[in-house]
């Protein structure tokens, strides 16, 4: 009753999760998908190819490959009636409410990812179906919201130039994809796929852990990442810049607000709960925006923000004392602009990247057989109360 309460030692009591899909060191700022860089995955690798390693535990042959990505493209078509979906959305709903509700609904398009004790092999058909789906998903609410007609997937391209034909295609003719913007998607949906622990993965698990269904289990991830605090960040941070630049430019000004105690403004895309030093995804995002937007011949002032923004605050004691720099969301969202999508779009863009690691991890999590989740608590409330008549209270 003294509110102490001694933890076993043993990792099972600790509350940390045992996992080997992604390493991170907060302190020196490094990632790494299955013991594999961030920086030459984000150079040399593609988004399905990551995609396969974060899955299956290791980078897939030309014939493991071919083989993934032919399944995937054999799976991009969604039932018909899932388009019923879009009628109900109100005009202007928000792109992660209406994709957690069409994930979750998928559940009922594939009954058989209700059965209980499922084989590999068909833990693994819906697997392909989730992330072949997801992509079709997110290009059909991008493309509802302009009232424009869905676009159908193609066989003939591959997973991100599939996604950006039908997020940018038109019925009425077919579209070159740059093959910049197709390197560009591919970098930063790899950037996104995984990060250990964070809020949406550790809800998946949870949500995975008491044998829900695999899409229930990636929605709820995704109600989790749509949090402004999380993945929601990276449209604040452009909304921010927007309101900085129309504000005048005066960066300064804006840092000292974030600053204030009694402001509630923060600096969206700075600080981070694990890493007190560079987020590396920021450090490869930041160059890629210099080089992404020379290529597409696109100006924005707001990177100029962003970069003095960054500047201001890495030499202002308040943010170097409390280690708070850019993190992942501070770059992303001026390439997203520079690919065409606006900011209501940026998070379920994020939660695409992310979809391969929520996969693992839950896959890890299910093949693991660990318990259900169950964080502990130490009680902290009244001990003994006795029950009064209302009239005497
Ligand atoms: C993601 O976990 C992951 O891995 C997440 C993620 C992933 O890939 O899954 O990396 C993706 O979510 C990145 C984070 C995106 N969110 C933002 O950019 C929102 C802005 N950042 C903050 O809200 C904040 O930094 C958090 C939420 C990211 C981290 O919060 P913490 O670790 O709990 O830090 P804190 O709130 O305890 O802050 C510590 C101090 C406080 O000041 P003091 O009380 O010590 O005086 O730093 C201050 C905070 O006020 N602070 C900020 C700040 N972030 C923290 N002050 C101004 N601006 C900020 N952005």
């Amino acid at each position: 009753q003294s509110g102490f309460v001694t933890l076993d030692i043993g990792y099972k009591n600790t509350g940390a999760t045992k996992s080997a899909i992604t390493f991170l060191d907060g302190e020196v700022g490094i990632l790494k998908y299955r013991g594999y860089p961030i920086e030459q995955l984000a150079e040399q690798s593609t988004f399905i190819e990551v995609a396969y390693l974060l899955i299956y535990g290791n980078l897939p042959t030309e014939e493991q490959l071919k083989a993934f990505e032919y399944e995937i493209s054999h799976h991009t078509l969604v039932h018909e009636d899932m388009k019923k979906f879009f009628d109900g959305f109100p005009s202007g709903s928000h792109p992660m409410g209406q994709l957690s509700s069409l994930i979750g609904a998928l559940a009922a398009f594939n009954p058989a990812s209700l059965k209980q004790g499922l084989t590999a092999e068909e833990v693994n058909l819906e697997i392909i179906k989730l992330i072949a789906k997801m992509s079709t998903l997110v290009s059909w609410i991008y493309k509802k919201s302009l009232g424009h007609p869905v676009i159908y997937p193609r066989n003939k391209f591959d997973y991100v130039t599939n996604f950006m034909h039908m997020t940018f295609g038109q019925r009425t003719e077919d579209i070159e994809i740059d093959p910049v913007v197709v390197s560009a998607m591919n970098k930063l949906l790899i950037l996104h796929a995984d990060h250990e622990q964070n809020c949406s993965t550790s809800t998946v698990r949870i949500v995975g852990s008491s044998d829900a269904n695999l899409y229930a289990s990636i929605s709820a991830g995704i109600s989790a990442l749509w949090g402004p605090l999380h993945g929601g960040a990276n449209q604040a941070v452009v909304e921010m810049l927007q309101k900085i630049k129309e504000d005048g430019g005066d960066v300064d000004k804006w840092v000292a607000k974030a600053k204030d105690k009694n402001d509630s403004f923060r600096l969206m895309g700075f600080g981070h709960r694990v890493y007190k030093n560079f987020d590396p995804r920021a450090k490869i995002i930041k160059k890629a925006c210099d080089d992404i937007l020379e290529k597409l011949g696109v100006q924005d002032e707001t990177l100029d923000i962003a970069k003095k923004l960054e500047e201001v605050a890495l030499s202002d004691p308040y943010f170097v004392e409390r280690k708070l720099y850019p993190n992942v969301d501070f770059y992303s969202g001026i390439i997203y602009t520079a690919l065409g999508f606006p900011t209501e779009m940026f998070t379920v863009l994020f939660a695409l990247g992310r979809l391969p690691g929520w996969i693992a991890q839950w896959k890890e999590m299910k093949t693991n057989k660990e318990p259900i989740g169950r964080p502990r608590q130490i009680y902290v409330g009244e001990v003994n109360r006795e029950y009064t008549d209302i009239k005497s209270r």
